[in-house]
Formats: structure tokens, C-alpha cells, sequence
């Protein structure tokens, strides 16, 4: 299809600038899964159908599959909005010598934002006093909600950031923002102020999640380093359910040695309702919702788009996971 115009399917959501700049290189056919109810996950066989019927020669997907017959497609590039593009089988499209792009730090905001909303929402009993107004339980068992509900603010208190990537730089300054001191444990970023967690873990009022899983950090926060915290410290996930033993942390809530707990993922993307945490006061529960805002994808829309033209005009593209096609 060289010399002609491309055109592209888009099975993503995908707006602003981004979204200009791909109509203004490619005829755009433009059918995003999340518009799709009940959920529509296209699987390799569907995708490739998808893409004959659009006549497409660019792919840009977040959450379809991209594996099998898609590397049967004449295409030119596959755009993965997400950070880590693993829902493209990377190595058949290598073989097929089509370039992957990906969106790293598109939800970096997004996440440090639910980070601190769980923060405060832990730290000042946001969700039992929200229950209490609407229960009329304001005055309850003698006390009045002042005597319930007292805190310790967060200013003047220190925080321990676990993996300072894109979110944890994003989560950063906004506590650093808030008058906490903020110490961070990341073994490969140099800017981190521990290269030992157990050294840090006793310092912090705060301790909040920020690593990718690997093998060296599933697992991460144990019974062990849930002790070392400080008591009443407070912990956050707002990354994945793997970094921690969630048994180790529902005991250390339980004993009363945490102070609480938020966090935004479960293994299987749900907590069963039986679940000792549910019954929990001091424990803010929310499903996978990190990243979901419309500025995640004007970001990942940007950030593919800006690639897609320098593909087709010849250059090297930014975020390319497999850049040897190229
Ligand atoms: N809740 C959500 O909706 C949501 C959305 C996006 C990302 N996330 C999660 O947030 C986390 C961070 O994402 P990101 O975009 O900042 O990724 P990133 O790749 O930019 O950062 C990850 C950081 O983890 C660090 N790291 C690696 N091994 C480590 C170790 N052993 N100990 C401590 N740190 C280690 C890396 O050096 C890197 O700085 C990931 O787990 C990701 O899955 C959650």
C-alpha cells in the first residue's frame, strides 16, 4: 500500500491531539472497545478479520489480542497503548518484521492520583464516616464523630515510595506537595534514596507500591516487611496485587500493628466478598480503576500518534519495543 494513504483501524480509545494527528495521516476506522457492551475483546482470529474489512495496513489496540493470523495482514505498524504492550505476541510480529509501538507512562498521572485519593481516604476514615451520614449513624455507640474519627495529618510525616518509575516520580512530588518527606526504594533508579527496603520500611508513616512485577518483586511485601513497618504506618497498592502476601497484610491489619490499608488490584481482578479484608474499616477496596481517566488515553493517543507519523515519514520512532525491524 506504500504511496497510497494508510489506513488505520482503531480498536483503542483514542482522542484528542493524538487522535488529529492520526486523522491527518491516515483514513481512520474508528471502533474502540470501550464503547463495546457487554465486553468486546477481539481475539487473533477476529482482529485479522477486523483489519481485512477495514482494508487497514495500521493497527492501534490496547486490549485486543495480537497474535496468529494478525501476521498475516499486510501491516506496517502495531500501535499497543499501554506501557507494557502484553497483549502483542512481540516475537511473531519481530518475525514478521512489523514494529510494536507502546505508551509508556501514559497513566502515570492517573495512578499517582488514585495513590493519593487512597491516601486520604484511608488516613481520614473517608468511606465508615461517608456510611455514617448515610446511615444516620452520625452519632454512634456514645461518641460523636470527632471522637471517632481523630487522624494524624500527613504533613510533617514521611512516606517510602517502592519502585520510582513513571508512577512513583508522579506520586513523588505530589506527596513531597502534601509536606511529607519522601524517601524511595528503587534498586535501579539511581535517584532513589534506599537501595534496601528493609532499611527503609521503619521510617515511613506511609508505604506505597510502585514496582512492576518481575520475579525479584512478586512477593515483595511479606510478613517480614509488613513487621517492619512502623505501627499504625499506613499501606498502599496502587500497582499490583502481586507485589504483596495479601494473607501477611490482612494479618498485619488485623493484629492492629498497620494502621490501614488502599489498594487498587486483586489477583483475578476481584476480592471475593468473603474476604477478611471486606470486613475491615480501615482498609479503602477499588478495582483496577488506577489508570482509568480520558487523559490516559489523550497520552497514549499522543504518544502512538507522534510514532505513527515518524514510521511513515521514514524516521525512528520513540517507544518501538522490538526496534531491530526497523
Ligand atoms: N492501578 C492501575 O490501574 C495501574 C495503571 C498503570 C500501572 N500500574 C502499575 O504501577 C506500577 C508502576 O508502573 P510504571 O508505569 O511506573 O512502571 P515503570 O516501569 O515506569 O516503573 C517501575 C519501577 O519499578 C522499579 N523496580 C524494578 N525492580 C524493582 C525492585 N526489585 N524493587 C523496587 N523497584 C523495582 C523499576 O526500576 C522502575 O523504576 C506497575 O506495577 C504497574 O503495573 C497500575
Amino acid at each position: 500500500m506504500t504511496g497510497t494513504r494508510p489506513t488505520a483501524l482503531v480498536t483503542a480509545p483514542f482522542r484528542g491531539e493524538g487522535m488529529a494527528t492520526l486523522q491527518s495521516l491516515a483514513d481512520v476506522v474508528y471502533d474502540p472497545w470501550i464503547e463495546q457492551v457487554p465486553l468486546r475483546l477481539y481475539d487473533g482470529e477476529k482482529l485479522a478479520a477486523r483489519i481485512a474489512e477495514a482494508g487497514a495496513d495500521i493497527l492501534i489496540v490496547e486490549s485486543d489480542f495480537v497474535n496468529g493470523p494478525v501476521f498475516d495482514c499486510d501491516l506496517r505498524v502495531i500501535g499497543s497503548c499501554r506501557g507494557d504492550p502484553n497483549n502483542v505476541d512481540i516475537p511473531a510480529a519481530t518475525k514478521a518484521g512489523i514494529p510494536v509501538l507502546h505508551a509508556p507512562g501514559r497513566n502515570a498521572d492517573a495512578v499517582a492520583e488514585i495513590t493519593i485519593a487512597l491516601l486520604f481516604a484511608v488516613n481520614r476514615h473517608l468511606v465508615p464516616a461517608d456510611h455514617d451520614v448515610r446511615t444516620g449513624q452520625v452519632y454512634a455507640g456514645g461518641k460523636i464523630p470527632y471522637q471517632r474519627y481523630r487522624a494524624w495529618q500527613l504533613a510533617g510525616r514521611t512516606a517510602g515510595i517502592v519502585g520510582l518509575g513513571a508512577v512513583g516520580r508522579a506520586t513523588q512530588w505530589r506527596l513531597q506537595g502534601l509536606g511529607m518527606r519522601v524517601l524511595a526504594y528503587d534498586p535501579y533508579n539511581p535517584d532513589a534514596t534506599h537501595t534496601d527496603l528493609d532499611a527503609m520500611l521503619p521510617e515511613c508513616d506511609v508505604v506505597s507500591m510502585h514496582a512492576v512485577v518481575t520475579p525479584e518483586t512478586e512477593g515483595l511485601m511479606g510478613a517480614e516487611q509488613f513487621a517492619r513497618m512502623k505501627q499504625d504506618a499506613i499501606y498502599i497498592n496502587s500497582a499490583r496485587a502481586l507485589l504483596h502476601d495479601i494473607d501477611a497484610l490482612t494479618a498485619a491489619l488485623q493484629s492492629g500493628h498497620l494502621g490501614g490499608a488502599g489498594l487498587d488490584h486483586f489477583k483475578g481482578e476481584n476480592l471475593p466478598t468473603d474476604h477478611p479484608l471486606q470486613g475491615l474499616h480501615n482498609v479503602v477496596l477499588t478495582p483496577h480503576i488506577g489508570g482509568a481517566t480520558y487523559d490516559t488515553e489523550a497520552n497514549h493517543s499522543k504518544l502512538i500518534a507522534d510514532d505513527v507519523g515518524r514510521i511513515l515519514r521514514g524516521e525512528r520512532p520513540v517507544h518501538c519495543v522490538n526496534p531491530e525491524v526497523l
